[in-house]
């Protein structure tokens, strides 16, 4: 399974921005507040419905906009899924899954599979052996 597209809408400082990852690895090269996090963050949030950073959906809507769309196409051996996560500045978020709203937002779990490490778990590698080996 990886991940073929992303499309954002009113994301953070994304207003509508397509990604295609076409290579076996994507380097996300850019200046400062330019939006790499962001970005990640909106892959984390399709695959966990949860951000590191600990916000508000209304902190990951752009300023100015009420709703705001996280959408990403899976590539598997036999077939695609579709997933879209709707956010909203007033009012509850809405998963979407190959077309279909799901009432449990629990079924949108685990159908993008994700694995983050970042400098805040270096500790992994770079700790005491008690914290390594926990
Ligand atoms: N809700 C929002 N609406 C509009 N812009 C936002 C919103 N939330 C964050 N931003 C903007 O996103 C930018 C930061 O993006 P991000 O953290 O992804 O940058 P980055 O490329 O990772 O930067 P760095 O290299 O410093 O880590 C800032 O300009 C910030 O103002
Ligand atoms: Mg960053």
């Amino acid at each position: 399974m990886y991940l073929q597209s992303l499309y954002i809408e009113n994301f953070r400082n994304y207003s509508q921005q397509k990604v295609e990852f076409n290579a076996p690895k994507t380097i996300l090269m850019g200046n400062n507040a330019q939006g790499k996090s962001n970005l990640l963050e909106a892959v984390e949030l399709l695959a966990t419905l949860n951000s590191h950073r600990k916000v508000r959906d209304r902190d990951l809507i752009q300023s100015g906009a009420s709703i705001a769309h996280i959408c990403g196409k899976l590539e598997r051996a036999i077939s695609t899924d579709s997933l879209k996560l709707t956010l909203r500045r007033q009012g509850h978020r809405t998963v979407n899954l190959n077309g279909e709203n799901l009432r449990r937002q629990m079924d949108f779990l685990g159908v993008l599979n994700a694995v983050q490490f970042s400098s805040v778990d270096l500790d992994l590698v770079r700790g005491s052996p008690d914290v390594r080996r926990c």
